[in-house]
Protein backbone atom coordinates (compact mmCIF):
# COMPACT_ATOMS: atom_id res chain seq x y z
CA UNK A 1 0.00 0.00 0.00
CA UNK A 2 1.44 2.93 -1.06
CA UNK A 3 1.76 5.64 2.19
CA UNK A 4 0.19 9.70 1.87
CA UNK A 5 3.65 10.35 2.50
CA UNK A 6 4.80 7.97 -0.78
CA UNK A 7 1.57 8.48 -3.18
CA UNK A 8 1.45 5.76 -5.88
CA UNK A 9 3.10 7.82 -9.14
CA UNK A 10 0.48 6.09 -11.24
CA UNK A 11 -2.26 7.12 -9.24
CA UNK A 12 -3.57 10.19 -11.28
CA UNK A 13 -2.26 9.77 -14.37
CA UNK A 14 -4.06 6.04 -14.15
CA UNK A 15 -7.19 7.61 -14.95
CA UNK A 16 -5.94 9.32 -18.06
CA UNK A 17 -7.28 7.87 -21.17
CA UNK A 18 -4.15 7.43 -22.80
CA UNK A 19 -3.34 5.23 -19.53
CA UNK A 20 -6.78 3.49 -19.35
CA UNK A 21 -6.01 2.30 -23.21
CA UNK A 22 -2.55 1.05 -21.84
CA UNK A 23 -4.11 -0.62 -18.90
CA UNK A 24 -6.69 -2.41 -20.85
CA UNK A 25 -4.48 -3.70 -23.54
CA UNK A 26 -1.84 -4.94 -20.26
CA UNK A 27 -4.98 -6.68 -19.17
CA UNK A 28 -5.44 -8.64 -22.50
CA UNK A 29 -2.13 -10.17 -22.02
CA UNK A 30 -3.61 -11.69 -18.66
CA UNK A 31 0.39 -11.19 -17.25
CA UNK A 32 0.89 -14.43 -14.31
CA UNK A 33 3.60 -12.57 -12.24
CA UNK A 34 4.43 -16.12 -11.27
CA UNK A 35 5.46 -16.96 -15.10
CA UNK A 36 8.96 -16.24 -15.60
CA UNK A 37 8.82 -15.97 -19.61
CA UNK A 38 5.99 -13.04 -18.65
CA UNK A 39 8.50 -10.70 -19.96
CA UNK A 40 7.90 -12.36 -23.22
CA UNK A 41 5.73 -9.51 -24.29
CA UNK A 42 7.73 -6.53 -22.71
CA UNK A 43 8.54 -5.86 -26.39
CA UNK A 44 5.14 -5.46 -27.73
CA UNK A 45 3.90 -3.63 -24.78
CA UNK A 46 6.52 -0.67 -25.07
CA UNK A 47 5.55 -0.66 -28.40
CA UNK A 48 2.12 0.14 -27.17
CA UNK A 49 2.75 2.21 -24.92
CA UNK A 50 4.89 4.45 -27.48
CA UNK A 51 1.69 4.24 -29.99
CA UNK A 52 -0.02 5.39 -27.41
CA UNK A 53 2.18 8.31 -25.71
CA UNK A 54 4.30 9.06 -28.64
CA UNK A 55 7.04 8.60 -26.42
CA UNK A 56 7.88 7.21 -22.78
CA UNK A 57 8.00 8.78 -19.89
CA UNK A 58 8.79 7.31 -16.77
CA UNK A 59 5.74 7.28 -14.77
CA UNK A 60 4.66 4.62 -17.92
CA UNK A 61 7.85 2.47 -17.60
CA UNK A 62 7.41 2.34 -13.78
CA UNK A 63 3.44 1.59 -14.63
CA UNK A 64 4.37 -1.35 -17.16
CA UNK A 65 7.08 -2.56 -14.41
CA UNK A 66 4.80 -2.79 -12.42
CA UNK A 67 2.40 -4.55 -14.25
CA UNK A 68 5.15 -7.08 -15.02
CA UNK A 69 6.24 -7.13 -11.37
CA UNK A 70 9.72 -6.23 -12.45
CA UNK A 71 12.18 -3.92 -11.62
CA UNK A 72 11.99 -0.08 -13.32
CA UNK A 73 15.39 -1.33 -14.21
CA UNK A 74 14.35 -3.96 -16.74
CA UNK A 75 12.02 -1.64 -18.17
CA UNK A 76 14.46 1.02 -19.25
CA UNK A 77 16.95 -1.17 -19.54
CA UNK A 78 15.00 -2.67 -22.92
CA UNK A 79 14.53 1.02 -23.40
CA UNK A 80 17.56 2.12 -23.99
CA UNK A 81 18.88 -1.30 -25.76
CA UNK A 82 16.97 -0.88 -28.91
CA UNK A 83 16.71 2.74 -30.79
CA UNK A 84 13.07 2.73 -31.58
CA UNK A 85 11.90 3.60 -28.11
CA UNK A 86 12.61 7.10 -27.26
CA UNK A 87 11.93 8.94 -23.91
CA UNK A 88 11.41 12.12 -24.93
CA UNK A 89 8.47 13.55 -26.39
CA UNK A 90 8.41 14.22 -30.56
CA UNK A 91 6.88 16.85 -32.72
CA UNK A 92 4.72 16.33 -34.99
CA UNK A 93 7.14 16.75 -37.94
CA UNK A 94 10.53 14.79 -36.86
CA UNK A 95 13.12 16.40 -38.16
CA UNK A 96 16.63 13.69 -37.90
CA UNK A 97 19.81 15.14 -38.90
CA UNK A 98 22.41 11.78 -39.56
CA UNK A 99 25.53 12.17 -37.71
CA UNK A 100 27.35 9.07 -38.92
CA UNK A 101 30.97 9.95 -40.06
CA UNK A 102 30.10 10.51 -43.78
CA UNK A 103 27.79 13.05 -42.98
CA UNK A 104 29.87 14.41 -40.24
CA UNK A 105 32.25 14.80 -42.65
CA UNK A 106 30.42 16.30 -45.14
CA UNK A 107 29.31 19.12 -42.57
CA UNK A 108 26.10 17.40 -40.97
CA UNK A 109 26.88 19.10 -37.66
CA UNK A 110 26.34 22.96 -39.59
CA UNK A 111 23.18 21.23 -41.12
CA UNK A 112 22.34 20.75 -37.83
CA UNK A 113 22.71 23.64 -36.17
CA UNK A 114 21.04 25.67 -39.07
CA UNK A 115 17.95 23.55 -38.56
CA UNK A 116 18.40 24.72 -34.08
CA UNK A 117 19.18 28.27 -35.53
CA UNK A 118 15.96 28.28 -37.45
CA UNK A 119 13.19 26.30 -35.32
CA UNK A 120 14.69 27.82 -32.20
CA UNK A 121 15.11 24.47 -30.49
CA UNK A 122 18.21 22.03 -29.62
CA UNK A 123 18.68 19.15 -30.61
CA UNK A 124 16.56 16.59 -28.28
CA UNK A 125 13.98 19.28 -27.96
CA UNK A 126 10.31 20.22 -28.83
CA UNK A 127 8.81 23.51 -30.34
CA UNK A 128 6.90 24.93 -27.63
CA UNK A 129 3.74 24.49 -30.06
CA UNK A 130 4.65 20.49 -30.47
CA UNK A 131 4.64 20.83 -33.98
CA UNK A 132 8.91 20.25 -34.84
CA UNK A 133 11.36 18.14 -32.99
CA UNK A 134 14.36 17.45 -34.10
CA UNK A 135 17.28 14.11 -33.28
CA UNK A 136 20.22 13.82 -34.52
CA UNK A 137 21.03 9.86 -35.38
CA UNK A 138 23.88 7.49 -36.08
CA UNK A 139 24.17 6.50 -39.98
CA UNK A 140 20.93 5.86 -41.63
CA UNK A 141 22.20 3.60 -44.58
CA UNK A 142 22.30 6.16 -46.98
CA UNK A 143 25.82 7.69 -46.64
CA UNK A 144 26.10 7.84 -50.26
CA UNK A 145 23.50 10.83 -50.28
CA UNK A 146 25.44 12.72 -47.33
CA UNK A 147 24.92 14.81 -45.15
CA UNK A 148 21.74 12.94 -45.06
CA UNK A 149 18.25 14.47 -43.14
CA UNK A 150 14.77 12.76 -42.45
CA UNK A 151 11.58 14.62 -42.16
CA UNK A 152 8.91 11.66 -41.11
CA UNK A 153 9.33 9.56 -43.73
CA UNK A 154 11.34 11.36 -46.27
CA UNK A 155 14.93 10.98 -46.90
CA UNK A 156 16.72 14.52 -48.00
CA UNK A 157 20.26 13.99 -49.39
CA UNK A 158 23.44 16.50 -49.76
CA UNK A 159 21.97 18.77 -47.66
CA UNK A 160 23.75 22.22 -47.31
CA UNK A 161 22.76 24.42 -44.24
CA UNK A 162 21.22 26.79 -47.04
CA UNK A 163 18.91 24.40 -47.78
CA UNK A 164 16.65 24.27 -44.35
CA UNK A 165 14.96 27.15 -44.31
CA UNK A 166 13.77 26.03 -48.03
CA UNK A 167 13.13 22.83 -46.69
CA UNK A 168 11.15 23.72 -43.45
CA UNK A 169 9.28 26.05 -45.66
CA UNK A 170 7.49 23.33 -47.33
CA UNK A 171 6.60 21.50 -44.42
CA UNK A 172 5.33 25.08 -43.07
CA UNK A 173 2.85 25.18 -45.94
CA UNK A 174 1.94 21.74 -45.57
CA UNK A 175 0.82 22.12 -42.19
CA UNK A 176 -1.55 25.12 -43.60
CA UNK A 177 -2.92 23.23 -45.84
CA UNK A 178 -3.63 20.78 -43.73
CA UNK A 179 -5.73 23.31 -41.35
CA UNK A 180 -7.58 24.23 -44.20
CA UNK A 181 -8.66 20.66 -45.59
CA UNK A 182 -10.02 20.31 -41.88
CA UNK A 183 -11.53 23.24 -41.90
CA UNK A 184 -13.43 23.08 -45.33
CA UNK A 185 -13.83 19.32 -44.51
S1 LIG B 1 26.75 8.43 -42.15
FE1 LIG B 1 24.88 9.46 -42.59
S2 LIG B 1 23.86 8.06 -43.86
FE2 LIG B 1 25.66 7.00 -43.34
Amino acid sequence: MPSPQNPNPCAVEQNHPQFLELQQYIDSLHINPEDPRRKDTLIMTLHRAQRIFGYLPEVVQVYIASRYSIPHADVSGVISFYNFFTTTPKGKIQVNVCLGTACYVNGADKVLREFEQVLGIKSGQVTPDGKFSIESLRCVGACGLAPVVTINQKVYGKVKPGDVREILEKFFIDEQTDVKEAVNG
